[in-house]
């Protein structure tokens, strides 16, 4: 990997894994564990560390896009990695896929989608408040080093979108996401996958209708908790807290039979 260069960015990280992305510029950089001069981050490699004044040591790695959502402007509730990973997995991405995402909100969701397109595809993402289209192409812009030519960014409701596009998978993150799924259920692809996360219970149960009313089957609803550990020289035992709750992750597949009646086997 080359080494660091003026005017790119670098994740210091202490050695309690704290982080800070920073702007490799000629000026100084202060945290409690000290000050560093950022010109002599210039010419490293990853993995090598500096000294602060203090006489701490700062890792210098490039920000992997687990870190990067963590320290990235954030308008909105966003997407953590915990889900997206589920999320673009389920969503069976690849490569040349053509995907509609609402809404964008801060970007989070987006970053992993164009990460497993790959710069093959197209990810065309609908987002009724204007604000949040411009934070959100920003920090996708800035994660990239320029906005991808794969992605466009419409400002709109997506139950009024008008759009053609044959979508081979729909990603949802909206509050009432159930309202959408007549419009994006006659733009997806036979076999075609939606994905949605839905925070609150109450929303999967009135997904799930409007699913089997639009051609949807094999809708699956889960989520997933993970829990840290502390490991070391002393301690083997789970982080004393957790983060509970996240969303629920729905999965459907786009049939072209609606089919009458009852609920899944
Ligand atoms: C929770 S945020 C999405 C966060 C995003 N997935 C992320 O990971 O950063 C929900 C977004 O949906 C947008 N939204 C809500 N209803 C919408 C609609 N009908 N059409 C388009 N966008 C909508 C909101 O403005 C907001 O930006």
């Amino acid at each position: 990997m080359s080494r660091f260069r003026m005017g790119e960015w670098v994740m210091l990280t202490s050695q309690k894994g704290k982080k800070w992305y920073v702007k490799i510029e000629d000026a100084p950089f202060s945290t409690h564990l000290g000050t560093l001069n950022m010109l002599d981050v210039v010419g490293k490699q990853e993995g090598d560390f500096l000294e602060t004044h203090k006489g701490a040591k700062m890792y210098l790695f490039r920000s992997t896009l687990e870190d990067y959502i963590f320290t990235m402007n954030r308008p909105t509730q966003v997407i953590y990695p915990k889900d997206l990973g589920a999320m673009v997995f389920y969503g069976d991405i690849q490569p040349g896929h053509t995907i509609l995402e609402s809404g964008i909100g801060s970007g989070s969701l987006s970053l992993a989608l164009l990460r497993a397109l790959g710069g093959q595809g197209r990810l065309v993402s609908v987002e009724k408040r204007p604000e949040f289209a411009v934070a959100a192409r920003e920090n996708i812009t800035r994660f990239f080093g320029e906005h991808p030519a794969n992605h466009s960014i419409v400002v709109g409701d997506i139950q009024d979108f008008g759009m053609t596009v044959r979508a081979d998978r729909v990603f949802l993150d909206l509050p009432e996401p159930w309202h959408c799924i007549p419009t994006v259920s006659g733009l997806l692809t036979e076999g075609g996958i939606l994905v949605s996360l839905s925070p609150n219970i109450g929303q999967l149960q009135a997904m799930y209708k409007d699913l089997k009313h639009n051609g949807f089957a094999n809708i699956r609803n889960f989520e997933l908790l993970k829990r840290d550990w502390l490991i070391d020289e002393r301690r083997a035992r789970p982080n004393d807290r957790m983060i509970a709750h996240t969303g629920f992750i729905t999965v459907a597949r786009k049939t072209p039979v609606v089919i009458p009646g009852s609920m899944e086997e």
